[in-house]
This record gives structure tokens, sequence and C-alpha cells, in this order.
């Protein structure tokens, strides 16, 4: 019987609800069909937003969202996406799919579905073909209050009021898509182009995204910090989980065996130790905790479905992609004194998405159900908690090797705690036994999401995977003793 303690006394840091955060880019059927439909689809919506989608994102407690892009974002020119929508440019989406791109999602359409989702915004400027003045021209036109020509501008389509960012990130993947940078180069362009991101309401800060490593680059963390350490809030690490390791055959999302199950888990795992070495990494230069890490890209990468769009990134999700989406979860709390907010990729019908659409037609992926369970996490206090565990070897990952059983805890201001579980393991369910310190355990509840590896959500069954009330346990008068199913995750609420 593995042992778990948890300590509320032992109060760590507040998990911001902003680690539970989401990505949506200008890419396949992300935002055109997966969250826009316009005013004139007769897909029910508000203002051109799907409400089936607003809805369920809402219902999931979605707290901030990214956009326009990801590779796109160092293409996007935000003034060809304002005015009337019939003048729009249409232009060729280059970097993803070939296909049409109408501008008719813009920034006010953005803000719009902020506003429907109830959630904040992270803007994410174009440092790789913009200019500083546009950068800086889109930050007035989104964000000042008073006599200007893009404040004008902004009342004259429509939106007297300026709206609030609370990220903005300067360029997208420097390294890579957005200008195959060096990371000296980058660090100077940052400090350039961020001067004139203008904080133009003194009573809000707009927070700073620098880019920041590729995966295990600690090179690039190193040197960037180095040049923005006074300048950025947060610092943005992108990892992906590929279960092969070779991005020409990632593996497919539905069809794979045990050891491809075993070589994503401990992919996804890895995070871990990326997001420990780059925070010691940003502490070797500047110990003040000044700089934040955020991970503004992460989840799973399969190949495309079959017979979709390369380009598009369209990828069907099973309970993997759930345990995935736990373990990795339960990481970030842990880690939350120095996370400042990490974000899905992609909402809807992209990657990891939480949701997936066909015509008039949704399913939430196991993903959607991890994000609802561990809602109750944000904002409480992350405590103290250990928990014993075998660790498992993946033979196709290097035989490295990754715990079977994570966890993370956090206490609310009622003094309730909640605890995430995962079970990694593909096959074998285990046995714990919990001990709240310094409490006397009046009430437990449980949930939990399970299934055999490969089970998921589809438009013919999109119950097939669903939260069920979890009751194998036993209280005891300092905690519970619990099963913990192969392929679950489960979520104590400890009162
Ligand atoms: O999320 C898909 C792409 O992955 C993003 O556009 C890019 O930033 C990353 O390489």
């Amino acid at each position: 019987m593995e042992k778990y303690l948890i300590n509320p006394n032992q109060k760590i840091s507040k998990i911001s609800k902003d680690i539970y955060g989401h990505f949506s880019e200008h890419l396949g059927r992300c935002i055109y069909d997966g969250m826009y439909v316009g005013e004139n689809s007769d897909i029910p919506n508000v203002n051109g937003m799907r409400c089936d989608v607003v809805n369920a994102l809402k219902e999931m407690g979605i707290p901030v969202l990214r956009w326009p892009g990801g590779c796109f974002a160092d293409e996007y020119h935000w003034k060809d996406g304002i005015g009337e929508k019939s003048k729009r440019k249409k232009m060729i989406n280059t970097h993803w799919g070939g296909v049409v791109e109408d501008n008719s999602f813009g920034t006010h359409e953005f803000f719009e579905l902020c506003r429907q989702l109830g959630c904040d915004a992270y803007i994410n400027g174009n440092v790789g073909s913009g200019t500083v003045e546009e950068m800086n021209e889109w930050v007035e036109y989104m964000t000042f209050d008073g006599v200007s020509p893009m404040a004008e501008l902004r009342a004259e389509n429509g939106h007297k009021e300026p709206w609030k960012i609370k990220y903005f990130g300067v360029g997208n993947e420097s390294w890579g898509c957005g200008g195959n940078m060096d990371p000296e180069y980058y660090g100077d362009l940052f400090k350039r182009y961020n001067t004139y991101v203008r904080d133009y309401d003194s009573n809000y800060h707009i927070n700073r995204i620098a880019c920041g490593p590729n995966g295990n680059n600690y090179h690039w963390t190193k040197q960037v910090m180095d040049k923005v350490k006074y300048h950025a809030n947060g610092l943005a690490l992108h990892y992906y989980t590929v279960p092969t390791g070779n991005w020409d055959h990632k593996g497919s999302a539905t069809e794979f065996d045990e050891a491809e199950y075993d070589s994503t888990i401990s992919k996804a795992y890895e995070m871990e130790l990326l997001v420990s070495n780059h925070i010691k990494m940003m502490d070797s230069v500047k110990p003040d905790h000044r700089v934040k890490l955020v991970i503004d890209e992460w989840g799973t990468w399969f190949d495309v479905e079959p017979g979709t769009n390369p380009g598009f990134l369209y990828q069907q999700s099973t309970m993997r992609d759930a345990v995935v989406a736990g373990l990795t979860l339960n990481i970030f709390n842990k880690h939350a004194d120095r996370i400042m907010m990490a974000n899905i990729a992609q909402t809807v019908n992209v990657l990891q998405a939480v949701i997936l659409t066909d015509g008039d037609k949704m399913v939430l992926t196991p993903t959607y159900h991890i994000f609802k369970m561990y809602k109750d996490h944000q904002e409480n206090t992350l405590v103290g908690s250990f928990l014993t565990t075998k660790e498992l070897t993946s033979e196709m990952n290097n035989k490295k090797s990754y715990p079977q059983l994570t966890e993370s805890a956090s206490i609310d201001e009622n003094g309730v705690v909640y605890s995430t579980i995962t079970n990694c393991s593909a096959s074998e369910a285990v046995e714990i036994k919990c001990q709240v310190a310094d409490t006397s355990v009046t009430k437990i509840t449980a949930e939990i999401l399970t299934g055999d590896i490969h089970d998921k959500n589809d438009f013919e069954n999109g119950e097939r995977v669903t939260v069920k009330a979890f009751d194998d346990f036993e209280m005891t008068a300092d905690g519970f003793i619990a099963t913990i199913p192969a392929c679950s995750i489960v979520k104590f609420i400890i009162k």
C-alpha cells in the first residue's frame, strides 16, 4: 500500500487560475468553425460565437485565452482584422493549411469572445514580421482611454471603451517560426519592442511575456533571461508530448499499443524536469523571482486524423490524453510559486483540444473533463503533500522512468482540501492510505475519470468518457484508504 501525506498547515503559495489557461490560434478549425461561426450562421451564436462552445468553456472554468498564435502571431497584421468585415483583407494562411483567412475574426471579435467567456485576454504580438510602430499602435488601439488616433479608430469601429490586456507576448517561438533568431538578438529585440508596449492605464500593468525556450534549450533561457530580466514578467516555455519522439511519425492519436502509451506518459512527465531546470536557470540569472515561468504551449501532438488537412493539426483525444493532462496539471500546481500561467494547445479542434466540433455537433474530450475536475484548485493555496509510488519505465523512451502516481493538494478559504491523483499505469490499480495532518476528517467526497487507455468521446458517442462519483474508499479518522484504478484520475474533496 502506498502512503499519502497531506499537510494543510504547510501553505506554499496561491495556485493562479491562469495555470488552467488555453490557447487559440488561427489554425485549422480552432477559431473558424470551432469558436466563431459568424452572425449569419445557422449554428446558434451570440455575435458570431458558438453558444454551445462558449457555454462549455465557461462551465469548465476557462480563466485566460491566448490569441492569435502561435506561429500565426508573427505573420498577423492586426489592422487587417478591424473595420467593416466585407472590406477586410482576404489572404492565405501560409503557415497553416494554405486556406483563405478572411480576417472576419479580429481584435474586436477576440475581446467579444473573452467577454462572453468571462476570461482574461492574452494577446501575442508580432515581432517576426511586424514593426515596433505596429505593435505600439495595437496596444494603443486596445487599451488607450483618451484622445489619440488609435483610440478614435477603435471608437469609429464601434468600441469606445478600451479593453484590458492581462498578458502581452512579445513574439512567439522567435527561435523558430517567429524569425529563427539567436537568443541574444531576440533578447535585444524584446527590450526594444517591449519599450513601446505602454501601460496606458497607470493602475493596470500589462504582464509582458518574453519568448522562452523550446523544450530543454537551457542556453536560450540563460541568454534571454540575461537580457530581459528587468523588463519581462514572464518567460514562455513550449513543450509538446510526441509519443515516438519523431516529428515525421509522431504516432496515432487513437491506435497505439501499451509501449507507446508508456512512452507518451513518460514524455509528458519530462515536464517536471523542464520546469524545475528552467526555474533553476532563471534563478541563476535573477534570483529574486521577478520573472515567472509561463508554459504557453503544452500538450500531446500526434499525427493528424486520417483524411484531414495536415496543416489543420486535428487529432482525436483518449483517456491517454486525460492522464497527460492530469499529471501535467499536478506538476504545474506543485510549482505554483513560480508558474504564472500555462495554456494548453489548443482549445477547439487542434492538438490536445478540450472540445471537438463537426458542423453543429460538439464533443467534450477526456481532457475537457480533467480541466473541469481540476477547476477547484484555481486560486486555492497549494499545500504540502507527498505520495510514495512505484516508478515505471518506458522502454520506447530510452528506458526513462516516471512515477506511477502523481498528486497535488490545495486548500480553499473555508479549509476544504482538494487532492487530485493520477494513476498513470495502463493496467495496475494501486491502494493508497492518505493521512491529513492535524485534521479530524468529517466528510469526503470523490470523483473519477477512468477507462481503457483507448477510450474516447466522438460524435457517435460523446458520453463514453465522463466523470463519475467515486466511492471505492474507506474514511479513517484522519484521511482515507482507497484503491485508485489503472488509467484514472481521482479528485478527493476532504472536509
Ligand atoms: O500549436 C501549434 C504550433 O506549435 C504553434 O503555432 C507554434 O507556436 C508551435 O510550434
